[in-house]
C-alpha cells in the first residue's frame, strides 16, 4: 500500500492519477509534511501578512512558518523589514508569536541590541576587536504586492512572481489595501492537511450544502457546471448568472477596472488566479444581506458595484470589494494541523459603531471559514482511513483542483522527489 511508510515519497508522486484525489500518503505522512514544508513554504513564494498589519513605525508582528520564524516590521524611516527572528549571538527568539510595539529590537537573553532596520549596535562585553557589522540579522526575500506581503526563505526565490506583482497592482490600486485597517482577525486551526485546505476553498461544489451564509452572495460563475444534472429552474439561473457574468466582465473591463480571469500555474512556480466576480442580491458585498458593510469604502473606490476581485494563491485566498477586503492565509502546523488565518479589512478612518458593525462586517466569513474547517476535519479523517483510495474530480467544478494536485505532484518534482 502507497501510503505504509516503505514507499518513498516519489513513489506517492508516481501513483497520483490525473483528474483524481491524491494518494492518501501524501495528505498523511510526516515525511511529506517535511518534504512539503521544504518546497511549498520554504523554496515558493508564500502570503504571510499585510503592510497593514504594521502600520506605525515601532509595529511588528511574529509569524510562525515550521522552525522558522519571522519579523515583520515597520522601522523608524516608515520601511516595512520581514528579519529571522533569530539572535545573532546565540540564536534566541528575540520576540514571542503574535504583535507588539518595540523601539529596539533587545535580545531578552544578554542584551544584545538591533535597531528597526536589524542593524547591530549594542553588544557588551564582546571586545574592542568584535565585528557589529558582521552580526546584524538575517533579512529576508520578501515583497508587497498591493499591500500582501509575500516572502521566500530560499535564496534563490523564483522569479515568476513578477507576474503577479504586474497584475495585482493594477488591480489591487483601487483598494490601497498598503492602507487599510486590519478590523478583525481569526486564527482557526483546522483538522487536516494543508493541501485539504486549499483543495476546499478551490471548488464550490460543497458551497450550496454548507454554507447558506455564503450562498447569500456567492455564486458559481465561470467555475463549471454540468447542465444535465441541474433542475430547469437551476439550469436557467445557472445560464442567467453566467450571461450577467460575462456582460459585467465587459462592462467593468470597459469602465478602467481589469476583471477577467488571469492564470498562472502549470509550468510554473508561482501560483496564482484572479479574476472579478460578481456579487448576487445587491450586489456591493459578502454580507448577510449583500450590502455594504461599511459606509466607507476602501482606498480610493468610488463604486460599490465592482463585484469581488477575487486572488487565490497556494497558501491564501482573499476577496477584495467596494467596502471591505478579507484576506486569508494557510499556515501548515503538522501533517494534520492547519492554521487558517482570516482579517478583515476596512478604510483605515472608518470607526467601528459608526461606519461598521463589526457583526455585519465578519458573519458571513466567520461562519464559512468555520463551515471549511469542519469539512476539512471530515475529509482528513476519511484519508487517514484505510478503506480510502483516489477519488474523481467532477470534470465541471472541481478542474481547479486537479490543476491544484498537477502543480503539487509536478513542484515536488521540480525539487527533486
Ligand atoms: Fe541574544 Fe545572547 S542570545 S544576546
Ligand atoms: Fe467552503
Amino acid at each position: 500500500m502507497l501510503s505504509t511508510f516503505s514507499s518513498s515519497i516519489s513513489a506517492l508522486l508516481d501513483a497520483r492519477a490525473e483528474g483524481y484525489t491524491l494518494p492518501a500518503g501524501l495528505y498523511t505522512r510526516e515525511d511529506v509534511f517535511g518534504a512539503d514544508l521544504d518546497v511549498f513554504y520554504r523554496n515558493h513564494w508564500i502570503y504571510i501578512g499585510l503592510e497593514c498589519d504594521v502600520p506605525e513605525p515601532g509595529d511588528a508582528t511574529v509569524i510562525d512558518i515550521g522552525s522558522t520564524s519571522l519579523i515583520v516590521l515597520r522601522d523608524d524611516d516608515d520601511n516595512i523589514q520581514v528579519v529571522h527572528n533569530v539572535c545573532r549571538h546565540r540564536g534566541s527568539r528575540l520576540l514571542d508569536a503574535g504583535p507588539t510595539v518595540i523601539s529596539k529590537l533587545v535580545c531578552p537573553y544578554h542584551q544584545w541590541t538591533y535597531e528597526l532596520s536589524g542593524e547591530l549596535v549594542y553588544a557588551p562585553h564582546m571586545g574592542t576587536n568584535f565585528d557589529k557589522s558582521c552580526r546584524n540579522l538575517k533579512t529576508v526575500n520578501f515583497k508587497s504586492i498591493g499591500g500582501l506581503i509575500y516572502v521566500c526563505l530560499s535564496d534563490t526565490p523564483p522569479q515568476d512572481i513578477a507576474n503577479l506583482e504586474a497584475v495585482m497592482e493594477e488591480r489591487l490600486a483601487p483598494y490601497d489595501i498598503r492602507n487599510a485597517k486590519v478590523a478583525y482577525q481569526t486564527d482557526v486551526i483546522e483538522k487536516g492537511n494543508w493541501k485539504l485546505t486549499i483543495e476546499n476553498n478551490r471548488e464550490c461544489y460543497h458551497c450550496a450544502a454548507n454554507h447558506p451564509e455564503l450562498c447569500v452572495s456567492f455564486v458559481e460563475q465561470d467555475f463549471g457546471y454540468d447542465a444535465d444534472t441541474l433542475s430547469q429552474e437551476d439550469r436557467a439561473e445557472a445560464e442567467e448568472y453566467q450571461r450577467l457574468y460575462e456582460q459585467r466582465i465587459k462592462a467593468w473591463e470597459a469602465g478602467g477596472y481589469p476583471s477577467a480571469p488571469v492564470e498562472q500555474l502549470a509550468g510554473h512556480a508561482t501560483n496564482f488566479r484572479t479574476q472579478r466576480l460578481i456579487i448576487s442580491g445587491k450586489g456591493e458585498s459578502q454580507t448577510a444581506d449583500t450590502t455594504a458593510a461599511s459606509a466607507k469604502l476602501l482606498g480610493k473606490m468610488s463604486r460599490k458595484d465592482l463585484g469581488d476581485t477575487h486572488l487565490w494563491g497556494h497558501n491564501s485566498w482573499n476577496h477584495f470589494m467596494g467596502d471591505h477586503a478579507v484576506t486569508s492565509m494557510v499556515i501548515p502546523l503538522s501533517a494534520n494541523r492547519t492554521l487558517v488565518r482570516t482579517k478583515w479589512l476596512v478604510h483605515k478612518d472608518a470607526i467601528e459603531g459608526v461606519d461598521y458593525e463589526l457583526a455585519k462586517l465578519t458573519s458571513v466569513w466567520i461562519a464559512t471559514t468555520d463551515q471549511d474547517g469542519e469539512l476539512v476535519g471530515r475529509s482528513h479523517l476519511g484519508v487517514e482511513d484505510p478503506a480510502y483510495e483516489p477519488g474523481p474530480y467532477s470534470p465541471f467544478t472541481e478542474g481547479q483542483l486537479d490543476n491544484f494536485a498537477t502543480w503539487y505532484v509536478e513542484r515536488m518534482r521540480a525539487h527533486g522527489y
